[in-house]
């Protein structure tokens, strides 16, 4: 199988995951499997990766790359969502590293065939993981208008949100829309030529992205990770998210700092002492995100968007069990 991914960020990964020879770590998006070997490089050689992908392609790739790392490895198809529950099945309680590269590998976005580029002609699916219920082409079909147009909206940030819904409405009365060369092209038509003109990106961009994150439900995965990955941590363990999206680094950035010192409490600011019974539980390791170099970007101008965040566990939450 073709697999073309290039890893964003490797060494910054690493480095501020604080990898220790022996350390038990999760990567939760193999992918290409780039951030996953410099992990299985640093805990080596005793070191266990337990790496997650939801879509088989990249679980299948790493069947291959990753077998000089075999008895070190354990390969699971699955949501990162799911976590808690991955670990329960294995019957581990704590790691020293989880870790998550988020959005859509290159091989994703060119060679799976699965619609998720305008500039081919394929079938809107758009789903990373088969097992999910509704493609892009079922949403584009069945959604209402008020809901495409929200869609748009909320994670395309697409100022025509509405007439582009409106026209993909009005084109599936006379027959559906099936492909991704189709949709690209009644999005063109919509655009006005002043802004096709002066717009640095394809006029498709910000719908592609948007339905792809709602096929995947991208973000309320992304909550549930956050919300329970920190639990999973050992004291001194480390979670690492890149994102590049403002919505997830937003989702991210609440999530670390609702289990910070002076942010997660939840009494009134006049109470003199904390008494809703709120411990910190994580430590953020940076000041704010960490963003590739300007050489990483010349390089490979698809990371120019990633934020890296860090947090480090100081203590085990309340609800640890
Ligand atoms: C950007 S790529 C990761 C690239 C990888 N770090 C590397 O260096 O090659 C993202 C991968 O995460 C997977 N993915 C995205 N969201 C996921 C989720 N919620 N659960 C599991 N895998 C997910 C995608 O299928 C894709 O393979």
């Amino acid at each position: 199988m073709i697999f073309t991914h290039e890893t964003v960020m490797k060494q910054e990964a690493c480095l501020h995951l604080n990898l220790k020879p022996g350390a038990l770590c999760v990567d939760g998006t193999l992918g290409g499997c780039g951030h996953a070997r410099a992990i299985l490089d640093a805990i080596a050689p005793e070191g266990k990766l337990i790496g997650i992908d939801q879509d088989p392609d990249a679980i299948a790739h790493a069947r291959e790359v990753l077998q000089p790392f075999a008895n070190r490895t354990t390969l699971v198809h699955d949501n990162f969502a799911y976590l808690p529950r991955i670990l329960k099945q294995m019957g581990i309680n704590a790691v020293d590293a989880v870790f998550v590269d988020l959005g859509l590998s290159f091989h994703q976005l060119m060679e799976s065939k699965r619609g998720f580029s305008f500039t081919k002609n394929e079938l809107l699916d758009m789903r990373m993981d088969p097992r999910t219920e509704v493609t892009a082409g079922e949403m584009l079909n069945t959604f209402t208008e008020q809901k495409l147009a929200d869609i748009f909206f909320r994670y395309g940030e697409e100022r025509l949100s509405r007439k582009i819904a409106g026209a993909i409405v009005q084109k599936r009365q006379e027959s559906p829309l099936l492909t991704t060369g189709e949709l690209a092209q009644l999005i063109s038509g919509v655009m006005p030529a002043r802004l096709v003109r002066t717009q640095k990106i394809h006029p498709a961009t910000r719908v592609f992205q948007a339905l792809r994150i709602a096929v995947n439900r991208e973000m309320e995965k992304l909550e549930m990770f956050m919300d329970h990955a920190p639990e999973l941590l050992n004291i001194g363990g480390r979670i690492c998210v890149i994102s590049f999206h403002s919505l997830e680094d937003r989702i991210v950035k609440r999530a670390i700092r609702s289990r910070e010192k002076g942010q997660g409490c939840t009494c009134p600011r006049d109470f003199p002492q904390c008494t809703c019974g709120f411990t910190p539980s994580l430590k953020s390791i940076t000041k704010g995100p960490i963003t590739p170099t300007a050489e990483e970007i010349g390089k490979n101008p698809l990371s120019r968007s990633a934020k890296l965040r860090v947090a480090e566990k100081i203590s085990f939450d309340r609800y640890h069990d």
